[in-house]
């Protein structure tokens, strides 16, 4: 889909929104996009080691700070994920909406620093933390907020000597994604998770040996009708959109909606969320 297209088809999605009725309009613009939903997921494998039973990874992604999100809205989304006692917390990319005209401040590094998860707080670059120069900038306020940048990496997460690896792709719009580079000295016997910011680069993944891959990026389409389903998703988000796909019968995609809003503050049937992802040990 090109720009012109794109938005009209935008500007025909908002004024269908006005069209329904002013209280669905005000629904979308101020209520919806406060809202938060928290999606559990239960990840079953015989590869999970026993040691990671009940395991707890919390997902955030394309929070959009600066795009009608505040940092008064990301401090509740904070306390939220603390309460959850996450062991592990990653984040997917997309982190301020534009990076070189938004105002970085010690108060929003501490926010980010005060999530707690003792297996530690990964992220991943998405198509926004690079654009408009902002790859540095991310780098460095993420790192001084304890997260690790996975960028074409993996690193290993261990519990009472059994492990699981967790990877991570550059994002795939801006940045240089190479799943090669990522996964060739990773064991496949262990569990892998992958993280990449675009869910559509799944259909590539699928021949690596990844048992999981957690994405953001769609925002589920931000604004979604009954029956009819989102009207828009970006590129790389056309095929995969939301939600759990079970890609081939031992890989399974995980797209989140994201917390934020871009391009239009609107979101309608389609509320802000966290996964929170438990592992098991399967027996075979
Ligand atoms: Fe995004």
């Amino acid at each position: 889909m090109n720009r012109r297209t794109f938005i009209k088809r935008m500007i025909s999605s908002g004024l269908l929104l006005i069209g329904l009725s002013s209280g669905s309009y005000y629904y979308a613009k101020h209520i919806e996009p406060k809202r938060l939903h928290i999606q559990y997921e239960t990840i079953a494998s015989p590869k999970i080691p026993q040691a990671f039973n009940q395991f707890r990874i919390i997902q955030f992604s394309d929070t959009h700070i600066g795009f009608h999100y505040t940092t008064e809205q990301f401090s509740q989304l904070i306390k939220n994920i603390n309460q959850l006692h996450p062991d592990l917390i990653v984040f997917t990319g997309d982190f301020v909406d534009r990076p070189h005209q938004f105002h970085w401040n010690n108060e929003l590094k501490e926010l980010l620093k005060s999530l707690e998860a003792p297996h530690g707080k990964y992220w991943i670059y998405g198509n926004h933390d690079h654009g408009g120069y902002g790859t540095d900038i991310l780098k460095n306020f993420m790192e001084t907020a304890d997260f690790h940048l996975l960028q074409n990496s993996h690193t290993r997460i261990s519990v009472k000597q059994e492990e699981i690896i967790l990877a991570g792709i550059d994002d795939a719009i801006l940045g240089k994604p190479d799943i090669d580079g990522t996964l060739k000295s990773v064991d496949s016997n262990l569990f892998t998770i992958l993280l990449a910011h675009e869910p559509d680069l799944a259909k590539f993944v699928k021949h690596y040996p990844v048992d999981v891959q957690l994405s953001g990026h769609s925002h589920g389409g931000q604004v979604r009708l009954p029956f009819f389903g989102h009207l828009y998703t970006p590129i790389y988000a056309k095929k995969y959109t939301i939600g759990r796909y079970q890609v081939t019968d031992d890989f399974t995609l995980f797209v989140n909606r994201g917390i934020g809003t871009t391009r239009l503050p609107f979101r309608f049937l389609c509320t802000p969320e966290i996964h929170v992802y438990q592992l098991e040990h399967k027996a075979i």
